[in-house]
This record gives structure tokens, C-alpha cells and sequence, in this order.
């Protein structure tokens, strides 16, 4: 029961997919001790530079450094800042490569005003051009935060809150947000809009922070601030602020979770936690790309011309992220009218591609570091290709050395096994193969705006199979003791067998196959007795007699099957022993729905088996050697 109330505590507070980590803190301590040990306790979400500000006799002392914390640690002996208001950021980088300047906190124009900001503001350059335009402003970082913080001191005619609430009519996007002025010496002020945010409540000092391992070692009563809300803290009160500016009345939430716990948002393993980040990342993977019933993708900017050049395509990637392609090929094929080959990093550059000045490639990785993507990407370039990396991590080496970047967004992804990155790589190619047919002019407006308007609606559907969970917890115990299983499946849903396969085997060391269902019956079929389940997947409508069919053909075997269907299919019932439904939606955009009860599945048969979930025997998140 206490896991289920921390899931809901979770979700409450933004489903935790912040990019970065915030920690804030006023009262009559030193600050900067209580900073560090507080962005230590949030290292755990990834991070790639951090920083401090601190306000120091009436003045403000900056902070920061790319690199880990005890590169900031050394920093701040040197500096050694002291004062007993403070925020302090682990940044992972979104807008500007991770470096010293883009580190936060940042400043505004003078040196009288700092932010922490979690989150992404979306129309930060027309912000950004309008102040240089109108006020002259000078930029020191490549970020969209530096923007906000511009605007709060633009705003300020002597009250902090005031300022801080008009940025926040004028910013669009996701925010947590800490700010500190020289001005107002004695307050520390916070924001939130879709980034987790929190108040710690101390005795004489109180704090922020984006989780709540930051603030345990201090306190365990917290406020979860709410979308829209303003929170003004002094060391002795904490207010939070309506978007009226009327003070609202919250229940003090008493933490009584352990550290580790905390860290992963209450959720048992980083992995389920990720799963049920799945809702927040889909918004930020779509966040300000679809536009008008079209893609928008800035990052992207082909020209008719130089897409009509292309003959070719090649998606290029490894184990998740490759399955993630297979569904991009008929994608690409379907809406652009071009051949695409899906290949495996590790045999693309031995196989001597056709790859030339006509070929697209697509290059996806979570980590934009796999060496066998990267030794692709190098390959595809050499040859001529334009190349495109789809990946999570910003300034990684794929994102660097391709033409162009398309980021998941979809936050640091902890545990081994991918889930959040794997259905934000399937967003990701809806939006580019769309986006591409838009230039070229191959796809039916009317088929553009259906797929769009079912992205759109993927976090609440996905929320409705995550309220699930017990149930594949249930399934989960009855395929506990199986040494063998099979997915089948046909056309996406083979891809979606496939990953869902992976999943299994990678955390619960259940041997498990994905076969197209049709060819089963080719020699497969001889493994399939009493003893081997099979999860049959039959969403895709254009094939769904046939899979019936093929159903059938396992079930005479006196295999036990779990069904994967949409919604209302009654037929199904009848050929099945178990059946998992998930919303019906568009027909093509239902891969990224369907994989998710496949991830639970997995995690929770690996549970079941006691397996290690978040780490994988002989497996790395990170695979960088060839
Ligand atoms: C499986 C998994 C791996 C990765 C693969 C590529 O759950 O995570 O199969 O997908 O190692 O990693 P990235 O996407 O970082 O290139």
C-alpha cells in the first residue's frame, strides 16, 4: 500500500521527468554545504554540470563548472561563497551543450539576479530576440533559462514574486523554477508549470528542491507544489501563491520513505519509475512540435529539394533503439515513397552499404554514445549521406557529429532496460517521417492530422494502461517458472513482439522469441507445446483475420496465450486464455501503447523472479566499446 500512495505522490508531482535537479535553501546556516549535499543526493538522475549561487553580503556569488560534483566542490573551496540563502542545479544539458557557461545558475543582465530552472522553455529565442531587440540585452549562454532570468530582472519594480509571475505569463514550456535577487535579500522564490517542484519545511530555514531525496537529511514535512503555483519562502514562512496571487492552503505531506526509496520517486526500481514517466515525456517529446495540424521541427529544416535528392534511406541503431527503427522503416516507406533499409549498428559498416550523396540516414541512440551507432554514423558520412540523430542526451558524440539532431526529451533514462526512450524514439519518427512528407508534399493532409491528433492523445491513454498494473503483476506470477516463450505477432506488432521480447529476456532471464506470426508455421511451430506461453499481438487491423488464424495454429498446440488487443475486440476472447487491452487508437500509432504493458510485463516477471531489475546481469546502460 505505501508503494501505492508513493506513485501517486509521484504523479502528482509531474511524474518526475525533470531534466536537471533543483535545491534551494534560506534559513541561518551556511548555504553552500547545505546546496552540495543536496544536488549529491540528486546525482543518482544524471547530470552533466552543476552550480551554485549564493547571496553574500549583499552581493551575488556564481558558481559553476561542467563536469561532476566534486569539480564544483573544488570550485566552491576556492571561491568559498557564504551566505544563508542559496540555489543551487545539476544541470543535464537541453538547450546549449554542457559547458561553463551554460551551467546554471544563470543571470540576468546585471549581477543582481539568479534561476535554477528545470524543464524547457519553448519560445525562449523570440523572448531572447525581443530583449535584444528592445532593451539591448546581452547573452552570456546558449540556454533558454539565461532568458528567464533576464525577464525577472526586466520585471522588477521591487517585488519578486510580482516579477517572477510576469516571466511566467510571457514563457511558454515547462518549468521549476528557483530565484534569488540581491534586492530582496531575505526571499527565496519558486514556480512550477509540468516540472516537479517541492517545499521543504524546516525550523527556522526552509528549502526547494525538483525531488525529495535533496531535502531528507534536513526535513521530512514537505508541500508538493502544484502546476501554476508561486511559492515565497523566508527562513521562517513558506507561501505557496495561487495563480491569483491568493495564498492556498496546503496538507503537509510527511515523507516517511527511506532515502533510496526517495530517490527513485517512491517507485521501487528506476525502471517502473521510468514507465510511469512514459505520460510527461510523450508531452515533452511533442512539446511545441505540432503546430497547426503539422510538425514542426525546427531542428530539422530540409528543404523540398534537398529531400526530393534522396533514393535511400538507412535507420541505423542497436538492440532497443534498432527495434525502435523497424517501426520507423514502414513509416518513411509509407509517407515519403522511399526504400528504407533498418540495420544493425554492429553490421551496417561491414556489410559495404550502398550509402551515398542520395541516402537519408538515421542514426538512434538513447545515449548518443554507442560506439557501434557512432562508427555507423562516421561510415554514412564519409559516404556522402545526410545524416539525422535521434537520441536523448544532448551534446553526446551522435548528436555532435550528425548533420542535424532531433532530442527525445524524455529526461536521464537510469535503469539498464529502456522503456521511456524506446516509445520516445517511436514518437520521434512519427514526427520526422511526417515532417519529411510535409516537405516533400506525399502526405494526405487529412492522414497527417489523424496521426497527429492520436500523438497527441498518447499520455492519457498511456496513463489508462499504466492504472493497470496489477494485472500484468498477475500475469506476470503465470509465466513465472517458464523457461521458453514466444511473441508473435504481424507487421508492427512483429516490431512491437520483438521488443517486447528483448525486455523479457534482458531483465528476467526468460528465454523469449519474437516471430512474425505468419511464420510460425515454417519450423517455429515445432517448439510450441503446453509448456511455452505465447504473447500474440493482434492490434494491427489489416491483419488481424490472420493473426486470428495463426493464434489458433499455437493454441492447437496447447500453448497458453496471452492476447494483446485493442479495446472492444470481443473476438479475441474466443482464441485466447488471457487477454491485455489497450486503448483504441489510430491503427498506426498504436506501437507506442502497445509496448507498455509488454515493458510492465517484463518488470514484473523479472520482480517475480527475483531478478536484479535496474541491472542487468552482464549488461551496461552504455555500451561504448565496438
Ligand atoms: C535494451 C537496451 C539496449 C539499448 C542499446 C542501444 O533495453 O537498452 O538494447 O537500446 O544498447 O543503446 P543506445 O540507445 O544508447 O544507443
Amino acid at each position: 500500500m505505501v508503494y501505492i500512495i508513493l506513485t501517486m505522490v509521484a504523479s502528482m508531482n509531474g511524474g518526475n521527468t525533470n531534466m536537471c535537479g533543483i535545491v534551494g535553501y534560506i534559513g541561518s546556516k551556511e548555504a553552500t554545504p547545505i546546496l552540495l549535499a543536496g544536488l549529491k543526493k540528486l546525482e543518482y538522475r544524471g547530470y552533466d554540470s552543476a552550480g551554485v549561487a549564493v547571496i553574500e553580503d549583499g552581493g551575488l556569488t556564481v558558481v559553476k563548472t561542467v563536469g561532476k560534483l566534486d569539480k564544483l566542490e573544488k570550485k566552491l573551496e576556492e571561491f568559498n561563497p557564504s551566505g544563508f540563502l542559496g540555489i543551487g542545479h545539476t544541470r543535464w544539458a537541453t538547450h546549449g551543450r554542457p559547458n561553463d557557461v551554460n551551467s546554471h545558475p544563470h543571470k540576468g543582465y546585471s549581477d543582481d539576479f539568479a534561476v535554477v530552472h528545470n524543464g524547457i522553455i519553448e519560445n525562449y529565442l523570440e523572448l531572447k530576440e525581443q530583449l535584444i531587440e528592445e532593451r539591448g540585452d546581452v547573452f552570456a549562454s546558449e540556454t533558454d533559462t539565461e532568458v528567464i532570468a533576464h525577464l525577472v530582472e526586466n520585471y522588477y519594480a521591487g517585488d519578486l514574486v510580482e516579477a517572477v509571475r510576469k516571466a511566467m505569463a510571457v514563457i511558454k514550456g515547462s518549468y521549476a523554477l528557483g530565484v534569488v535577487s540581491i534586492h530582496e535579500p531575505d526571499k527565496l522564490v519558486a514556480a512550477r508549470k509540468d516540472s516537479p517542484l517541492i517545499v521543504g519545511l524546516g525550523e527556522g530555514e526552509n528549502f526547494i528542491a525538483s525531488d525529495i531525496p535533496a531535502i531528507l537529511n534536513h526535513t521530512r514535512d514537505v508541500y508538493l507544489i502544484e502546476d501554476g503555483e508561486v511559492v515565497l519562502l523566508t527562513k521562517d514562512k513558506a507561501t505557496i501563491l495561487d495563480t491569483d496571487n491568493k495564498p492556498v492552503e496546503r496538507k503537509v505531506f510527511h515523507v516517511e520513505w527511506d532515502a533510496e526509496a526517495a530517490e527513485k520517486g517512491g517507485f521501487e526500481h528506476f525502471m517502473l519509475k521510468e514507465i510511469f514517466e512514459q505520460p510527461e515525456a510523450f508531452k515533452k517529446t511533442l512539446s511545441g512540435r505540432i503546430q497547426d495540424g503539422k510538425v514542426k521541427l525546427d531542428e530539422l529544416e530540409f528543404t523540398k529539394k534537398q529531400v526530393d535528392r534522396w533514393e535511400k534511406v538507412f535507420i541505423v541503431a542497436c538492440g532497443t533503439a534498432y527495434h525502435s527503427g523497424l517501426i520507423g522503416k514502414p513509416l518513411i516507406e509509407g509517407f515519403l515513397r522511399i526504400p528504407v533499409e533498418v540495420d544493425i549498428a554492429s553490421e551496417f559498416r561491414y556489410r559495404e552499404p550502398l550509402v551515398n550523396e542520395k541516402t537519408l540516414a538515421l542514426f538512434i541512440s538513447q545515449s548518443g554514445e554507442t560506439a557501434d551507432t557512432l562508427a555507423a554514423l562516421r561510415e554514412a558520412k564519409a559516404k556522402g549521406a545526410t545524416t539525422i540523430a535521434i537520441t536523448n542526451v544532448v551534446g553526446s558524440t551522435i548528436s555532435r557529429e550528425a548533420h542535424k539532431t532531433v532530442y527525445l526529451w524524455a529526461g536521464p533514462e537510469i535503469a539498464v532496460a529502456s522503456t521511456k526512450a524506446y516509445t520516445t524514439m517511436l514518437i520521434a519518427q512519427y514526427l520526422v517521417s511526417v515532417y519529411l512528407a510535409q516537405v516533400k508534399g506525399t502526405i494526405d493532409k487529412d492522414k497527417a492530422e489523424k496521426i497527429l491528433a492520436a500523438l497527441q492523445e498518447l499520455p492519457d491513454n498511456t496513463r489508462k494502461i499504466l492504472g493497470q498494473k496489477d494485472y500484468y503483476l498477475r500475469l506476470a506470477e503465470s509465466l513465472k517458472g517458464c523457461e521458453h516463450l514466444f511473441f508473435i505477432g504481424r507487421g508492427f506488432d512483429y516490431h512491437i513482439a520483438q521488443e517486447g521480447s528483448l525486455k523479457l529476456k534482458e531483465i528476467s532471464y526468460i528465454h523469449a522469441e519474437a516471430y512474425a506470426a505468419g511464420e510460425m508455421k515454417h519450423g517455429t511451430l515445432a517448439l510450441v507445446t503446453a509448456d511455452t506461453p505465447v504473447v500474440a499481438i493482434a492490434l494491427q487491423e489489416k491483419t488481424y483475420e490472420k493473426t486470428l488464424s495463426n493464434i489458433k495454429e499455437v493454441t492447437a498446440r496447447d500453448a497458453y496465450v496471452i492476447g494483446l488487443a485493442n479495446e472492444g475486440d470481443t473476438e479475441i476472447l474466443k482464441t485466447v486464455n488471457e487477454v491485455i487491452y489497450i486503448p483504441r487508437i489510430e491503427n498506426i500509432v498504436s506501437p507506442v501503447l502497445a509496448v507498455i504493458p509488454l515493458q510492465l510485463l517484463a518488470y514484473y516477471a523479472a520482480c517475480v523472479r527475483g531478478c536484479n531489475v535496474d541491472q542487468p546481469r552482464n549488461l551496461a546502460k552504455s555500451v561504448t566499446v565496438e
